[in-house]
């Protein structure tokens, strides 16, 4: 549907809405004045009958908004796989780049992709800790309830209040089962506290260089809890979106090989935390359309990759900038660290 049509539509909508209230307050009047009951009646069948039209208007409406987003979505899912990744965002260790270009490059495009060959070990030996965990533990996430083990909570009905926080707030590590929309992917929250590698990688990039490359691009920002999100089959995944208006930094350790779009790579729009406008616009809601708030309703499909990588990459991501999941093959799994970093508190 062109801009046009959907305009004329909406305008429709809203003279329906108009007239559908006038009648209404029609109606409150003659019963206030003691009309005759039938005529009151026969007044209320025939809004019955506009009202029912107007929800097939409304139907319809919404049924073009829905495949026009879903079409855009595919656009840009087309795009993703087109373009290849550009060299400015890429940087191997074992070309001992400069810590000032890495961290130009994160401020300029909102994502730096980091090959490090020296935490590579170690990101593999988190990726069998995982694995034998999720073994140890299959059927008590299987169950999908509450359950308390000595070192982990399993909250597999959301019983843990507070969302977010009210997990990464426990003492022990949380392993969250997540279903509707992001059905079949696991998010373990403070993994750092059952997984020694992933404790030792934070470590390293609470020390290291990485560190050094977020402070000169956002300075101010403070490493939170880190999680490791497990997705297996997650065949959809919402399109692209912001997480938030203010500065909000995830550093990704690629846990285990993403080859192919098939596995579900993390997917980024470069350049767009710049966009101050369109940011705002989203977070401002647009009424009928399908687009949720905070939903990036404008990308430059010019400007749209995915991060394709090996186990041991580590990609700095602004998640006030525009990004989505890769929908994944319904037989893939892709794990990943996840190092949440948000502006210190005053
Ligand atoms: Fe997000």
């Amino acid at each position: 549907m062109c801009y046009k049509q959907e305009r004329k539509l909406t305008n429709k909508i809203e003279r329906d809405f108009t007239s559908l209230k006038k009648a209404v307050s029609g109606i409150r009047k003659s019963l206030k004045q003691g009309s005759d009951i039938d005529d009151v009646y026969s007044r209320l069948n025939a809004l019955e009958v506009r009202l029912n039209s107007q929800l097939e208007v409304m139907s319809k409406f919404e049924s073009i908004a829905n495949r026009t987003k879903n079409a855009y979505d595919e656009l840009l899912l087309t795009a993703i796989k087109k373009n290849s990744l550009p060299d400015e965002v890429f940087f191997d260790i074992a070309q001992a780049p400069d810590v000032r270009k890495i961290s130009d490059a994160l401020s300029q495009n909102g994502i730096c992709i980091i090959r490090d060959e020296t935490i590579v070990e170690l990101a593999r030996n988190a990726q069998s800790e995982m694995n034998d965990f999720l073994e140890k533990v299959k059927d008590d996430i299987s169950k999908k309830i509450y359950t308390e083990l000595d070192d982990v909570i399993i909250d597999g009905v959301d019983e843990i209040k507070g969302g977010h926080n009210g997990r990464a707030g426990q003492d022990k590590a949380v392993l969250h089962v997540r279903g509707g929309a992001d059905d079949g992917l696991v998010d373990v929250f403070n993994a750092d506290r059952i997984f020694p590698s992933l404790a030792a990688i934070k470590e390293g990039l609470r020390t290291g260089y990485v560190k050094d490359v977020i402070d000169r691009a956002i300075p101010g920002m403070e490493f939170e809890n880190i999680n490791v999100y497990i997705n297996k089959g997650v065949t959809k995944t919402r399109g692209f979106h912001y997480d938030s208006r203010s500065p909000v930094v995830k550093i990704f350790i690629v846990l285990t090989d993403v080859p192919d779009h098939s596995y579900g790579p993390y997917c980024y729009e470069l350049g767009s935390h710049l966009d101050e406008v369109t940011i705002e616009e989203s977070f401002s809601g647009i009424g009928f359309t399908s687009f949720r708030k905070n939903d990036a309703y404008f990308s430059n499909y010019k400007n749209v990759i995915a991060c394709l990588g090996k186990v041991g990459d580590i990609v700095i991501s602004y998640q006030h900038g525009s990004h989505r999941g890769f929908p994944q093959s319904p037989d893939r799994t892709r794990m990943m660290g996840v190092q949440v970093l948000r502006p210190k508190k005053p």
